[in-house]
This record gives C-alpha cells, sequence and structure tokens, in this order.
C-alpha cells in the first residue's frame, strides 16, 4: 500500500548518470511548489589562468547535495559575460554545452539551485543577469517584492520570479549611479534584509569576481592558476586545499593575481591562507552506494579521531582546544542549545553531564531559544551544537546568549564556519565532510565530544576518581569504535528488519532514559531518508495516549539497553504486543528475552555504557538506511532537506 502511495507522488522516476563525476543517482523526483522556505544552493566561481567552465562542471558536481533542481554558469568571454543555464542537474548542462559550447573562458561563477522564490525553470535558474551584473546566490533576501516595486518604479522589469534577480538588480543600479563595484555591492546589499552569499561578474571588468556574505557560508581559495570562491570548501578540493572563511559582511575581490578583502572604510587585505586536511577523496563516496553508508562506516576512526586528541596521559584534556581545567571548575550548569540531530545529540550528552560529572543540564531547541529563553545563573555554560556551523536557528542562539554576557561553547564539525568564529571557545568534532543530508558521523561524534567533556568536568571537579577516568576516555576511544565496527557486521539482520517496515506508514521507536534519547534519533533518522512517518516515545508513556495508535502489524522498535530498567521496557513491549504490534527489540547481549516478547531482537556488544549507546546508535542509523534503500529513496539528499538550513 505504501509503496502505491509514493508511485501516486511521483511526478517522474529516473536514473541519471553524470558524466563529469561519474556519480549515478537514482532517485525519485519531488519538485516541490515555491513555499518561499529557503532550503539552500551551492555557488562557485573561479578567475585565473586555466579554462574556468569545466572547474565549474566539477565543483557544481560535487555542490549539488546542496540544492539540484537547476543549475547555470556565468563565463567571461571576449564579448562580456555569457550565461548557460537550465532547469535539471548538471548532466542536463553538460549536455547542453556539448551543443552549444562555451569559449573558453578564465573568469566564471557557477550555481545550483533548490527553488525558494519561483519553482525550478530555465528563467528561474541562476545567474541571474540585470544591466551590466551577473550574479550567483545561496540565501534568501525577504525584502525583495519590496525592492523589486521600487526598482519597477525605476523602469527595471524582471524576467523570473526570484528574490535574486531582484538583488541583481538593486547592485546594477548602484552601479550605474556609483560606477564602483564595492561601494555598490555595499549600498545595495545595506538595503537588503536576508541571509546571502553573491558571487558577481561586472560586464565591464573582465577577469574580476566580487562577493559579499551575510548569513550564508562563504570560503574563498587559492590554486595554483589563480583563485575561486565556493559555498563550502569540498567544492574546492579537487583544486586546491588554500582556503580562507570569508567573515560576515565582508566585501571582496578576486583577479587571477590577488584575492583582496575590503573593509568599510575602502582599505584592503589579501586574505590568509589556511590549509585543509580535507582531500578530494573525503568528499567522494569512495565506492558505496550513498554518501550516507561511507559516513556510517567512516564512524569509528572518526570518534577515535574526535576523542583521541582529547586524551593526554590516559586522561581527559582540552588543552589544545584551548579549555583549561580551571575553566570546566567554572562551569555551574550548562544549557545545551541545538537543532535536529544536533539537539539529540544534546540529549545524550546531558543525561551523561548530570550523571557522570553532575552538572545541572538542559536542553533547548535553538529555534525557541531566544524566544522563550531559560534563566541564566553564575557559572551557566550555553554549549551550541551544530554539524554545519551554520544552522541559522543555532546561530541566532549563540548571539542571544552572547548578547546576555553568558560564556559560549561551540561543539561543531566543520572548520571555521560561522558558529564556531562566533562563539567564545570551539570544540571541533574531527568528523569530516558529510556530505549526506543525513547527519550520522557529525551525531556520533557530537557525543562523543559530550561524552569527554563530562569526563573532564567528572575528572577536574573531584566527582570521579582517576580510574574511572582512564576507563571512560579508553572506552571511548577503543570499545566504541569497535562496538560500531560490531554492529555493521551484523547488515543482514536489518535488511530483514528494514523489510518489515517498508510497507508501513507509521513507525513507533520507545526506549527509557538514554534510550528514548536514541529513540529521538532514530525516529529522525527514519523518517528524513525513508519518509516513513515516525515517533519517538518514552516506553512507559506509550500507554498514557498513543497507544491507541497501535494496531496489528504496527512496527514497534523498543531500545532496552539500560540493566535496570529492561523489566519496565518489557512490560511496555507486552502492552504493544497484545495489540499486535510487530516488536523490533534491541538490547545487551546476555538480555534475557522471553519468545514471545519480540518478533526480532538486535544483540548490543555487552561492554561499557558508552559501546552499548554507541551500538544501539549504529543499529538505528543501518535500519533507516536500509529501508530507504529498498524504498529507492534519495538518501544523500532526502526531498525538502537541506545540509544546513541557513534561515530562521
Ligand atoms: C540531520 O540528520 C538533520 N538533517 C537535521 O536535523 C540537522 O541535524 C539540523 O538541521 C542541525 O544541523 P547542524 O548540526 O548543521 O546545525
Amino acid at each position: 500500500m505504501r509503496a502505491t502511495a509514493k508511485q501516486s507522488l511521483l511526478q517522474s522516476v529516473h536514473t541519471v548518470r553524470n558524466p563529469a563525476s561519474g556519480t549515478v543517482f537514482s532517485e525519485y523526483t519531488f519538485f516541490r511548489k515555491g513555499t518561499g522556505e529557503i532550503i539552500m544552493c551551492g555557488i562557485i566561481g573561479f578567475t585565473g589562468t586555466a579554462n574556468a567552465v569545466p572547474k565549474m562542471l566539477k565543483g557544481l558536481s560535487v555542490l549539488e547535495y546542496r540544492g539540484y533542481d537547476s543549475v547555470g554558469i556565468a563565463a567571461q568571454t571576449e564579448g562580456g559575460v555569457d550565461v548557460v543555464k537550465c532547469k535539471g542537474r548538471i548532466h542536463v548542462l553538460e549536455e547542453k554545452l556539448r551543443e552549444e559550447p562555451l569559449p573558453e573562458s578564465h573568469c566564471a561563477i557557477g550555481h545550483t539551485r533548490w527553488a525558494t522564490h519561483g519553482g525550478p525553470s530555465d528563467v528561474n535558474a541562476h545567474p541571474h543577469r540585470a544591466g551590466r551584473v551577473v550574479l550567483v546566490h545561496n540565501g534568501i533576501i525577504e525584502n525583495y517584492q519590496e525592492l523589486a516595486e521600487e526598482l519597477r518604479g525605476s523602469g527595471v522589469t524582471f524576467l523570473s520570479q526570484t528574490d535574486t534577480e531582484v538583488a541583481a538588480a538593486l547592485i546594477n543600479a548602484c552601479y550605474d549611479r556609483l560606477g564602483d563595484p564595492a561601494a555598490a555591492i555595499r549600498q545595495a546589499t545595506d538595503r537588503m534584509r536576508g541571509a546571502y552569499a553573491f558571487g558577481i561578474l561586472f560586464d565591464n571588468r573582465p577577469g574580476e569576481v566580487w562577493v559579499i556574505r551575510r548569513g550564508s557560508p562563504l570560503i574563498l581559495a587559492k590554486g595554483k592558476d589563480g583563485f575561486y570562491l565556493a559555498s563550502d570548501m569540498t567544492a574546492l578540493l579537487p583544486f586546491t586545499n588554500q582556503y580562507c572563511a570569508m567573515e560576515e559582511g565582508r566585501i571582496a575581490c578576486l583577479t587571477a593575481a590577488s584575492a583582496m578583502l575590503l573593509d568599510d572604510a575602502g582599505g584592503s587585505a589579501a586574505a590568509e591562507w589556511k590549509t585543509t586536511a580535507m582531500t578530494p577523496e573525503s568528499a567522494q563516496k569512495g565506492g558505496y552506494p550513498h554518501f550516507m553508508l561511507k559516513e556510517i562506516h567512516e564512524q569509528p576512526g572518526a570518534v577515535e579521531k574526535s576523542v583521541s586528541s582529547r586524551i593526554v596521559g590516559g586522561l581527559p584534556d582540552f588543552s589544545a582546544d584551548g579549555i583549561t581545567p580551571d575553566f570546566w571548575k567554572s562551569v555551574k550548569n550548562i544549557q545545551i542549545v541545538a537543532c535536529g540531530s544536533a539537539m539529540h545529540a544534546g540529549l545524550v550528552g546531558a543525561r551523561v553531564l548530570e550523571e557522570m560529572a553532575g552538572v545541572p543540564t538542559t536542553v533547548h531547541i535553538a529555534s525557541e531559544y531566544r524566544y522563550y529563553p531559560p534563566l541564566f545563573s553564575d557559572g551557566t555554560l550555553v554549549v551550541v551544537i551544530s554539524q554545519s556551523g551554520e544552522t541559522a536557528d543555532t546561530l541566532a542562539a549563540l548571539r542571544y546568549a552572547k548578547s546576555r554576557g553568558i560564556p559560549t561553547l561551540a561543539i561543531v564539525n566543520a572548520v571555521e564556519t560561522t558558529i564556531p568564529r562566533e562563539a567564545d571557545r570551539r570544540i571541533y568534532t574531527y568528523a569530516g565532510p558529510e556530505i549526506a543530508v543525513a547527519t550520522t558521523k557529525g551525531y556520533c561524534t557530537q557525543v562523543s565530544v559530550l561524552w569527554m567533556i563530562a569526563a573532564a568536568i567528572a575528572y577536574t571537579c573531584g566527582r570521579i576518581p582517576e580510574e574511572q577516568a582512564r576507563a571512560t576516555v579508553d572506552a571511548l576511544a577503543k570499545e566504541v569504535p569497535q562496538a560500531i565496527e560490531d554492529m555493521l557486521a551484523k547488515r543482514e539482520q536489518f535488511v530483514r528488519i528494514a523489510k518489515g517496515l517498508v510497507d508501513h506508514e507509521h513507525v513507533f521507536y520507545i526506549g527509557r532514559g538514554l534510550d528514548y534519547a536514541m529513540s529521538m534519533e532514530a525516529s529522525l533518522k527514519l523518517k528524513e531518508i525513508s519518509y516513513i512517518h515516525c515517533e519517538a516515545y518514552a516506553a512507559g508513556e506509550l500507554k498514557h495516549g498513543t497507544i491507541s495508535l497501535i494496531e496489528p502489524g504496527t512496527p514497534v522498535l523498543a531500545i532496552a539497553t539500560d540493566p535496570g530498567l529492561v523489566d519496565k521496557t518489557e512490560s511496555n513491549i507486552r502492552e504493544v504486543r497484545s495489540r499486535g504490534a510487530q516488536v523490533t527489540m534491541i538490547c545487551r547481549e546476555g538480555t534475557q528475552v522471553p519468545e514471545e516478547s519480540a518478533d526480532e531482537i538486535v544483540f548490543l556488544p555487552n561492554r561499557s555504557e558508552a559501546a552499548v549507546l554507541f551500538a544501539s546508535l549504529t543499529a538505528v542509523q543501518m535500519i533507516a538506511y536500509e529501508t530507504a534503500a529498498r524504498l529507492g529513496c534519495d538518501i544523500d539528499r532526502p526531498r525538502n532537506l537541506a545540509k544546513s538550513v541557513t534561515v530562521e
């Protein structure tokens, strides 16, 4: 029944091979009606001594995960700036360029889009041109209608329904008045409300690419044959590992010979370059069918790297992150603030921080936080968690805490992004680039870092003896990676469980304590990549209403790893079994499970609490992955989602 329902939603099902990257996409294509709710786009640009167009295509094929319903390139040629763009994916553009090749160009910008204002179409695709300005945009201009009305009043006409074309027209109008690109960009963007990262070409300024960012991420990079811009560094790894993260509100001008950062006073300074540890391979699939599966398999190494760099002499030590024992001693209570899976990691971290370190810890949804802020007290530490480091809701919460003078700590994966740059202190999770939109190793390493922080605070404040601190960090560095590996070997069981889920429209995860926190992440993973509705429930709470939804065959997955609570959870299992539920139990090896309790039992290695938790995480990630794979979903780029939601 479910498969039929999905078939009826399909607008087109196709398998395409991107000749540039060789990537084969098998996907359902759902076109969202323009809802005004931005997801995300990817921008890229180059100016130098090499042909720019092949670079744009290669970089855009990596950026496709940021949006892929239309795509385009603008290239500076003898006659000015040529624009080639179309609805569809990069392979459509490549086909178009084969039929109508662009002349060689050494200066170009490119864009892959996720429709916001105006649906996917050739005319709404970027780049957009207005007079002498051609630009690509990642973000959203919230006041674009009023700006458009003003421009129409001065005779401007618009071809598309996009906010981006309005931005191009406004910059062009200022450029016509002022004649200076930097002044025009500054004057125009001062009128814009919203988030943006622009890559801009001016018809009469050959070889120059102008950029500005406010609220959307933007990276500059220096290659052997010129200078680049991109929404994220993974797109530029094939060309260079030298990058410079653009600061908020900054304008830059790239030429074949330089990358100059301009300040408000009209001064300029050369960009300062850093070397990223990422490699081109780290941004590719490495033979896996999906980035998500690759990234699940990268978890053992990612956890080991995020943990071991904070173990000195066998004890937890964050001095390399600039965090001293005295700082940990100053922490009297913690507010964790994040979104989605990052918030779920906070739920796990909060329990460990309270149980091990005795630090009162609350967890807050970032989009709620600054509107209903909790009370602060002496010794409050606000910890923001974000894989991308650019999530607008989390950034806004961070800025709120800072505005109140509260110490802030960011736990982030993407280095040099806005959130870690603005936080007082930062701890990177070192998971490496995470391409799949649904986070796995990002979440996994967030939990491992939170566990390490709990051990550091507990040991520093004398709450746990040295041998417990050593045992804890040793388990995180060795047992946890091994436990994840052990679970990855159980793929056949996860396939079997997935087959029992694909025909259902409603699935429930239940658990108590840490298992309830894990159920929250398990539920999100399943629904965001398989589109099956799923709810996570505190096992003891199900009977207070929601159990009315249980009917014969309803899948219920019960996570029961706490030895002290297994019996309680088992009674909840009997409650749903008696109503016909199909039960999968996830518990420690050695747990005595009555025969009639579950249709399927996933046994976890019976080791430390941390090892068991990460083993259960691997199980629920793989169940979600195998379910979505059987449904033929676009696992790395689920409909309606974005890797980093950079608007509120
Ligand atoms: C992850 O699977 C989800 N797609 C989403 O909930 C994500 O965790 C959330 O948007 C927060 O993103 P961040 O960690 O980059 O801030």
